[in-house]
């Protein structure tokens, strides 16, 4: 179980740091429960510092797929290891939406993520259209095996999958926990068709789209969500800590 926050393009670097250390704070050590935070890169070093001896684990929100080189503005996977960061979130709806990241994008960046030893988050999920359409399915199904096409692992500790329906980020809207959990076990399906029945079944498959305190119980017991990836609520040190706290109880 993994629960994952996403801090976007929020916090300056004093209240990344204030963040960071009342998550610190929240959890448990040792903990049942694996915690995460994806703060801004301007701040990826500075959140190390608070956390570093503490249960909590760092990850970065984005990653490029080449390792050095003239590519001005971006930051690559080697950068993000010497940094400190054990986990990346690769191919968000937000990257896709405004940053035209495609299917390939993400497979290059989840090969350059495990060739430097990060575990890529890897989100998919559908658009409201879609869903409408009844083709949420499909899109998942593509989205996934294009993303992992020739990707290997040596455990399923070395991937994460996020299941973030598209019509339910920041949108205060969330997914049943059944609609979670069907989705869920497609996935699980396809997870076990492409690394194994031991690696795939190991795999944490998070939810993602407007997890709260009040709703994280449910969609955690669902029996293939492994964890949340939490947008707006891992802004508030109280709410987040709620989570985690479900995340504990499920486990
Ligand atoms: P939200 O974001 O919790 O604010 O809906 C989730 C995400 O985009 O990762």
């Amino acid at each position: 179980m993994l629960i994952a926050g996403n801090w976007k393009m929020n916090t300056d670097l004093p209240t990344a740091r204030q963040l960071a250390s009342a998550v610190v704070s929240s959890v448990g050590d040792p903990n049942p429960v694996r915690v995460a935070i994806f703060p801004p890169m301007v701040s990826i070093d500075a959140v190390f510092s608070v956390i570093h001896g503490s249960p909590v684990l760092l990850g970065a929100q984005n990653v490029h797929d080449g390792e050095y080189g003239a590519y001005t503005g971006e930051v690559s996977a080697p950068m993000l290891r010497s940094a400190g960061c054990h986990y990346v979130i690769v191919g968000h709806s937000e990257r896709r939406q405004h940053f035209g990241e495609t299917d390939e994008t993400v497979n290059f960046k989840i090969a350059s993520s495990r060739a430097n030893r990060l575990v890529p988050v890897v989100c998919v999920g559908e658009t409201l259209s879609e869903r409408d359409a009844g083709r949420e399915k499909q899109i998942v199904e593509r989205q996934i095996r294009a993303g992992m096409k020739g990707v290997a692992i040596g455990s399923g500790l070395e991937m994460v999958v996020a299941y973030e329906p598209i019509w339910a980020i920041g949108t205060g809207r969330t997914a049943t926990p059944e609609q979670a959990q069907e989705m869920h076990a497609l996935i699980r399906k396809i997870l076990i068709d492409l690394f194994g029945k031991t690696s795939g079944s190991d795999i944490d498959i998070l939810y993602g789209g407007s997890m709260k305190p009040g709703n994280a119980a449910e969609l955690l017991s669902q029996p293939d969500v492994g964890g949340g990836l939490i947008g707006g609520a891992s802004l508030k040190a109280e709410d987040f800590a709620a989570i985690v706290a479900a995340a504990v109880k499920a486990v």
